[in-house]
C-alpha cells in the first residue's frame, strides 16, 4: 500500500478525538507499509473555495474536465483517484455533515467526471476501494441512549457509493461532550471496533 488520503473535517485540530484517531489509524498501517504516503486534506485548517457560479454553470454542460473551471476540483478527484485507502474524519454537525464536508462532496461528486446518470440512476466512475468514516459526535444516535437522529451515515454512504465506493466501514465516537471518561471510553470501543479490521489489528492493545 503506497497512499491513503485523509480527509478531516473537524476544525479543532489537534484536540479533535476524530482526527487523533484517525492518526492512530495511519501510524497502524505505517507498520507494515512503511513507504505509505498520506495526504492530508484538512477541510477546516485550509477551507476549500466556495462554488462558483461557473461551476455550476459548467455542470449543466458538456465542459471538458480540462476546463480552468475545473481547476480546483480536478486537485480533490485526483487526490481520491490516487488513494488506496480513504480515511474521513467527521464531527456530527446538527445531524449531518459538516458544511466543510459537503463542499468537498461538491467538488469531488461530479456528473460526467466521476458518475454517470442513466438510465437506472447514478453510478460510480472511481474504482472501489477500503474507506473509512470515522463519526465524532457530542451526544449519541445509536441505541438505547440515542436522542437525535443520525442523517450524516445514510448521507455520506450514498455520496461513496454514488462515486463507486462500496466498501465502506463507519466507526463512532459518540457522547464525546459528556466528560473526559466518556471520551476514553468512546475511543477505546472504536479501537476495539478498528482492530477487527486486518489493517487496524494493533489497536487492540491499549495506546
Ligand atoms: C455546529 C455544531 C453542530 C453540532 N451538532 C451536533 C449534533 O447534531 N449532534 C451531536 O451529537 N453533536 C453535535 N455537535 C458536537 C460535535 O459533534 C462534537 O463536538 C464532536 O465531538 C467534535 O468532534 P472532534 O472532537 O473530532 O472535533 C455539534 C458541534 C458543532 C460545532
Amino acid at each position: 500500500m503506497d497512499n491513503l488520503l485523509l480527509i478531516n473535517a473537524s476544525m479543532r485540530g489537534s484536540a479533535s478525538i476524530g482526527l487523533r484517531l484517525a492518526s492512530e489509524m495511519v501510524d497502524c498501517i505505517r507498520q507494515r507499509h512503511a513507504q505509505l504516503k498520506v495526504t492530508l486534506r484538512d477541510l477546516a485548517a485550509a477551507p476549500l473555495a466556495p462554488l462558483s457560479a461557473g461551476y455550476a454553470t459548467a455542470l449543466t454542460r458538456l465542459t471538458p474536465a480540462h476546463d480552468p473551471v475545473f481547476t480546483h476540483s480536478e486537485v480533490l478527484v485526483s487526490e481520491l483517484e490516487r488513494c488506496e485507502v480513504l480515511l474521513i474524519a467527521t464531527p456530527m454537525h446538527n445531524f449531518s455533515v459538516p458544511a466543510a464536508l459537503k463542499l468537498w462532496i461538491d467538488h469531488v461528486l461530479r456528473i460526467h467526471r466521476t458518475f454517470i446518470a442513466g438510465p437506472d440512476g447514478k453510478v460510480g466512475l472511481l474504482g472501489d476501494r477500503p474507506v473509512y468514516v470515522i463519526v465524532s459526535s457530542g451526544g449519541f444516535h445509536r441505541g438505547a441512549r440515542a436522542r437525535q437522529p443520525d442523517f450524516l451515515s445514510p448521507y455520506l454512504r450514498h455520496v461513496l457509493g454514488t462515486l463507486g465506493l462500496q466498501d465502506v466501514h463507519f466507526v463512532y465516537l459518540e457522547g464525546l461532550a459528556i466528560n473526559e471518561q466518556a471520551v476514553l471510553a468512546a475511543t477505546t470501543q472504536a479501537r476495539l471496533v478498528l482492530a477487527g479490521h486486518p489493517l487496524f489489528a494493533e489497536l487492540a492493545a491499549p495506546a
